[in-house]
């Protein structure tokens, strides 16, 4: 006789099949699931939520991601390259209102310049908030070379999704060409676990073609490589990009959503002391999308620091919230929104991975 999911909510482990029931789940059984990850995630981690500046420094991308609206083919973008002491000054502004860490992301480029730049970026940052700003880094696939200085710099935690673990549909997604790889997206996630970097990934929820075993097997990916953090939410197509041509094929926003709760639901009862941040794509599809998914399980959101002036130009997707709010405005929205979530914000504290810290002790 097939389980019920009370019983498979009470296993230790669970298979793919069972990982597939849970996404399926719906009404009691998806509210079943729901306070079983909410009890979990209080049990490991509390219910302390970590905030990390996010600043989208740039937009030139070298990359040509079918989903991605910043794609290097997409020449409707206006480009831009925020100067570094408006960096620094956004690093300040996170250290200065207690944040636990920065954010840098932007679109891949792997040149010498920017290599450099970036090492210096980081020490700056390091220097001005006397060591005392975590810094995650979030800037695509790099040589080990590069990954090491920069961790020497000052990096201490790298995002760096798969997208999707399915080598075919990941190939579906991007173009079919050497700098488009599922390989080295997997290499580089192992060089930066060598390296010691606290190591996060994640993917898209909802892609064309996405199966529902293609998802527990995300979910499976995740844990097999023993990844730290982890990042995921649902896939928002863009009207400027080769995939928005199967916008009739895909699951209504509504229902991306609600498996994008559900993965993280999973993913907590799976993989309990991990970070896992409530995505910004949630927010775009419910004004209160992020909230939801801290109730469920994450623990991590990233208020968007980048200068106002250029977040209207950093659309990977539409629909993307708060791009005409300031720093301030997003550090009072989300005090309000976290409290509503009954979630307590870990100000001051870098927030790492417990899973990381557990892992070297033992
Ligand atoms: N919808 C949702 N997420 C997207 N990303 C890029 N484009 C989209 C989109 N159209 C995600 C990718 C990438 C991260 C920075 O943003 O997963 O890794
Ligand atoms: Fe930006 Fe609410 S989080 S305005």
């Amino acid at each position: 006789m097939e389980k019920t999911i009370d019983q498979i909510l009470q296993q230790d482990q669970f298979t793919k099949n069972d990982i597939v029931r849970l996404l399926k789940s719906e009404g009691k059984d998806e509210k079943a699931l729901f306070a079983k990850s909410s009890e979990i995630k209080l049990k490991y981690v509390g219910n302390n939520v970590y905030f990390r500046g996010l600043v989208e420094f740039s937009n030139i991308c070298k990359k040509d991601c079918l989903y991605c609206g910043i794609r290097a083919s997409n020449s409707k973008v206006n480009r831009y390259d925020i100067a570094d002491a408006e960096i620094v000054k956004a690093a300040k502004f996170a250290h200065e209102h207690r944040y636990g860490s920065f954010i840098l992301q932007s679109g891949e480029r792997a040149d010498k310049q920017f290599i450099g730049r970036i090492e210096n970026l980081l020490k700056e940052i390091k220097k001005i908030s006397n060591n005392e700003l975590g810094i995650t880094i979030s800037l695509g696939e790099q040589t080990k070379e590069t990954y090491q200085r920069w961790f020497n710099a000052g990096a201490h935690r790298y995002l760096l999704r798969i997208e999707s673990s399915n080598k075919e549909l990941y190939n579906k997604i991007h173009p079919n060409n050497k700098e488009h790889s599922h390989e080295t997206r997997l290499e580089c996630l192992k060089f930066l676990q060598e390296i010691g970097y606290q190591t996060g990934t994640g993917v898209m929820i909802g892609l064309p073609f996405q199966t529902y075993d293609d998802l527990a097997n995300d979910l499976l990916f995740m844990q097999k490589i023993d990844i730290d953090m982890v990042g995921m939410g649902p896939f928002i197509e863009h009207d400027q990009t080769p995939m928005y041509q199967y916008k009739d094929q895909l699951m209504s926003l509504k229902d991306r959503f609600r498996l994008s709760l559900k993965m993280i639901s999973v993913l907590r009862i799976m993989m309990k002391d991990i970070n896992i941040a409530s995505s910004t794509a949630l927010q775009a599809i419910d004004p209160l999308g992020r909230e939801k998914a801290i109730r469920i399980g994450a623990n991590v959101i990233m208020p968007n620091i980048t200068p106002t002036t250029e977040r209207a130009n950093y659309l990977l997707y539409q629909n993307k919230p708060c791009i005409d709010e300031g720093a301030d405005d997003c550090t009072n929205c989300m005090e309000a929104r976290i409290n509503m979530a009954d979630g307590e914000i870990g100000y001051g504290e870098w927030g790492d991975s417990k899973h990381y810290k557990n892992k070297h002790i033992k």
